[in-house]
């Protein structure tokens, strides 16, 4: 480009993270409360986890929570259970997610149906969606990205008059809503992380939700070796020991699972940041209203769907094709100490990493014209709510001016 100012002149350094603070000293010091306590805590899964559980199921407004130790354990045990209560078929999943919403649907034994994203919400393309389901699908594992709600009302409509369960992974959205009602109580069963990085944290963890009181079983013995003895209700463990009288009722292996559990500790600290996340969440929506509002929309996308969004991380995607604005973008963002991330939501369009190009050869990324585009000229920037508005708007200043 010629007569770029920014190729001279030296970028103001901003020191910006992709999160700040998500775990506070008072969390630290609910956990030391946590572990003076006299008789020793036990630090296995236990009572603070079916706390936690309850305390999560309140806020989203669900009946069901199950703490694990990862949003991508959630998503494994998610689609697992599935299979083993809806059998075998295929599962739509978008082409913009994180790696374990598609890992997990392979490794439970399903086949991947791909669709574009909407480059407003970032999330599936749900008119795609809807012209793919068919007797086959056994469900649809949509992913609500960094903030954005993905859903729709023909969406959800459909999804109901076919009897399709809608899965939703809402491990970048904690907070967010459809038509005020907090996504991951919207469909079948829904997915968390809490890994640093997200809404808040308990170090690294997850947790699967639902309203179906059999899935909810299910997957409590998912997370803990497919172990009868882990669902809650006794009418279910005794049905299952009458089945099997030559077993020990304590060790009856329903399913080859896995063991996902979490810990006490992990539980005390996702109880101590809960009360926080509304505020916390309050201020996020704000920052990417500024954040949105100041940046040039000759460059960049501001055109997101902000109804109902709580994001925390800005997403900064290039109007047009044009590598030169973007390497020079990433070349500013680097000498201004901005933290960022390219392809937005975990390594972009999902079609051109090894994992399914392997085993999908003949799926093409060109056919996923909005994810590709997003994959190449889309970023993600730390948004969390320590941040005041005029350094958003400083930050917005120096994107502009690339
Ligand atoms: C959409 C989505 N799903 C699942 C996960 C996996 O969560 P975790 O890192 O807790 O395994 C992530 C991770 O950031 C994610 O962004």
């Amino acid at each position: 480009m010629k007569n770029n100012p920014v190729q001279t002149a030296e970028p103001p350094v901003l020191d910006w993270p992709l999160m700040d603070n998500n775990i506070t000293r008072g969390d630290l010091d609910a956990i030391i409360t946590f572990l003076s306590k006299d008789p020793a805590p036990i630090l296995t899964q236990s009572t603070q986890v079916q706390a936690f559980e309850e305390d999560w199921s309140r806020w989203l407004g669900v009946r069901y929570s199950v703490f694990v130790n990862s949003g991508s354990s959630a998503n494994l045990v998610t689609m697992c259970a599935l299979r083993a209560l809806r059998g075998p078929g295929k599962i739509i999943v978008p082409t913009l997610t994180w790696v374990s919403d598609i890992a997990s649907v392979l490794q439970a034994g399903f086949e991947p149906v791909f669709v574009d994203i909407d480059p407003r919400t970032l999330g599936m393309n749900t008119k795609q969606v809807i012209s793919l389901l068919d007797d086959g699908v056994k469900a649809v594992f949509l992913t609500h990205i960094l903030g954005y709600n993905a859903l729709d009302d023909a969406l959800l409509k459909e999804l109901d008059r076919r009897g399709i369960p809608l899965i939703e992974d809402v491990c970048e959205s904690h907070g967010a809503t459809h038509r005020d009602r907090k996504l991951g109580s919207l469909g079948f069963a829904s997915n968390f992380s809490f890994y640093y990085a997200h809404h808040m944290s308990t170090i690294e963890g997850g947790v699967v939700c639902t309203n179906d009181e059999e899935f909810y079983e299910t997957i409590r013995m998912f997370r803990a070796h497919g172990m009868v003895r882990e669902m809650k209700s006794p009418e279910r463990k005794k049905a299952a020991a009458a089945q099997h009288p030559d077993l020990n009722p304590d060790f009856i292996f329903a399913y080859p699972a896995y063991n996902v559990r979490s810990t006490e500790i992990n539980a005390v600290l996702g109880r101590a940041q809960l009360p926080r996340l509304d505020e916390n969440n309050r201020k996020r929506r704000r920052n990417l209203e500024i954040f949105l509002q100041h940046l040039d929309s000759k460059r960049y996308r501001t055109d997101f769907a902000m109804e109902g969004q709580c994001n925390y991380a800005f997403t900064l995607v290039l109007n047009q094709p044009d590598e030169g604005l973007r390497d020079r973008l990433q070349n500013v963002l680097r000498a201004s100490r901005v933290e960022f991330r390219r392809g937005a939501s975990g390594g972009g369009n999902q079609i051109r990493q090894p994992y399914l190009r392997q085993r999908f050869p003949a799926l093409r990324p060109e056919d996923y014209p909005q994810v590709d585009h997003v994959h190449f000229f889309g970023f993600y920037l730390g948004n969390y709510p320590a941040l005041e508005p005029a350094r958003i708007q400083q930050l917005c200043a120096l994107l502009n001016r690339v």
